[in-house]
């Protein structure tokens, strides 16, 4: 099939790599020359696994094409892709401007049988809006699928070829089943429901996942009050398949382009529709709460922070992706320097971009010794492999004193014991401190 993508975010990307993978003809367009110049050059914008193979496999097979030229990628296109960005507005609610915008693009490059999915992270309502808004520029009836997406960064390639579930969203059989033709070649298991309940969907899902995360995290507050282990606990819990055992990784909070910003754009929709839904309202203030936890324990620990060095390990929201927004990371940050506290960061792939957020108030080490030598203390932000694979011994050896504060219970029991002396401080969990 002939696919155009609008938006070549992470969404539009890895969908764009993905489709061509499986057979199809796909032509991804994004307004931003300089991104459509290195993608051509096999170069992707974004740091995930998997993702540079693929690109430029297809590219160089013919499948896969960039260009920032409209007729190019939307002429002659059976199937048009919408994965422009949905970026959280000033009053809580998804901010559609892009969308719009999109809209009044495709619309001069449509004939009847074309079909427009949106893929973007829409409330419910938007592909009707949106519909109506192309027919209003066009002049005749269109199809719309609403078909939004479910893939993590860091594993978007396989959560997009080996997703759980795809969701189809249409009012129209015709499109929808075209649509589900598109994906056959995933072999995943397709649900067609109406526009509405696809969109909502998504957002159920994403709020429903932070839920997840909040829970566990006040179930690790409430351990280390009463001295229970929240990891003990979650996996006790998880072996019931009807909590799973996916997403009760007690933290410092969920962060990233998705979960905060889906939260509040689900209260706002609820809002406006009359539903109070004060469980969201609570996950957001214990995901908030949750993200002082580690620097509340250091003031504990120390008084002040004064003329205290202080390593960071990790800066990005997770492991295995550059991206820094939203991430707990920023308001550590903050608040340590705030306090007083010299900070020095490390993490494999974020400093460019943390430093464009977070700027000079701290420093940024090119390496874990580099960031933790003479610290009065390392706290551990992000779970990355190259973390917790240190060798603990070794890097407190490297300390002004030997104090962890791990804000992702990154080493079992035994390795922190077999250290000597030692002082840490998990979530969830009793400290230890020989
Ligand atoms: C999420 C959804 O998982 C995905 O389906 C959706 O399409 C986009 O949003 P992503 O933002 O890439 O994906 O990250 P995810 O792996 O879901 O983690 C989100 C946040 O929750 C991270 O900050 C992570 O550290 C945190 N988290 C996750 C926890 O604190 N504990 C957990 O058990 C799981």
């Amino acid at each position: 099939m002939k696919i155009a993508i609008l938006g070549t975010g992470y969404v539009g990307l890895s969908t764009g790599v993905c489709l061509s993978q499986i057979g199809h003809q796909v032509t991804c367009l994004d307004i931003n020359e300089q991104k459509i110049v290195q993608l051509r050059k096999g170069i992707s914008p974004i740091y995930e696994p998997g993702l540079d193979d693929l690109l430029t496999m297809n590219m160089a097979a013919g499948k896969l094409k960039f260009t920032t030229s409209q007729p190019e990628a939307l002429a002659n296109a059976e199937i048009i892709i919408v994965a422009v960005g949905t970026p959280q507005g000033d009053d809580g609610a998804a901010d559609l401007s892009y969308l719009v915008q999109a809209s009044k693009d495709i619309s001069s490059y449509i004939n009847h049988d074309t079909i427009i999915v949106i893929k973007s992270t829409v409330p419910v309502g938007t592909n009707d809006f949106i519909k109506k808004l192309i027919e209003d520029y066009c002049g005749f009836p269109v199809k719309m699928v609403s078909n939004p997406e479910f893939l993590r960064q860091g594993s978007a390639i396989d959560d997009t070829l080996k997703a759980d579930r795809i969701i189809i969203g249409s009012e129209n059989e015709e499109a929808a089943s075209k649509i589900q033709k598109m994906y056959r070649p995933l072999n995943v298991e397709v649900i067609i429901t109406s526009t509405k309940s696809a969109e909502m969907i998504k957002y159920a899902s994403n709020a429903f996942l932070a839920t997840k995360i909040s829970y566990i995290n006040e179930i690790a507050n409430l351990c280390e009050a009463v001295g229970a282990d929240v990891q003990d606990v979650a996996r006790g819990m998880g072996k019931d398949k009807r909590i799973g055992e996916e997403f009760l990784y007690a933290g410092i909070g969920y962060g990233g382009s998705c979960f905060p910003k889906d939260v509040k754009a689900l209260l706002h929709t609820a809002g406006v529709n009359g539903v109070k839904f004060p469980l969201l309202k609570e996950t957001i203030a214990i995901n908030d709460f949750q993200r002082e936890v580690l620097v509340a324990k250091v003031l504990k620990r120390f008084g002040g922070l004064k003329g205290k060095k202080i390593a960071m390990l990790g800066l990005a929201f997770k492991p295995e992706t550059d991206d820094m927004r939203e991430a707990p990371s920023i308001p550590i940050a903050a608040a340590l320097t705030k306090y007083g506290a010299e900070v020095v960061a490390y993490d494999p792939v974020a400093t460019d971009n943390a430093r464009k957020i977070i700027g000079d108030s701290i420093k940024y080490a090119g390496s874990i010794d580099e960031a933790v030598h003479e610290a009065d203390a390392v706290l551990i932000v992000t779970e990355w492999k190259e973390v917790k694979s240190i060798d603990v011994a070794e890097m407190l050896a490297k300390m002004k004193e030997p104090i962890i504060f791990d804000g992702r219970n990154c080493f079992p029991e035994e390795t922190i014991r077999a250290c000597g002396s030692v002082e840490y401080y998990p979530i969830g969990k009793p400290a230890i401190i020989i």
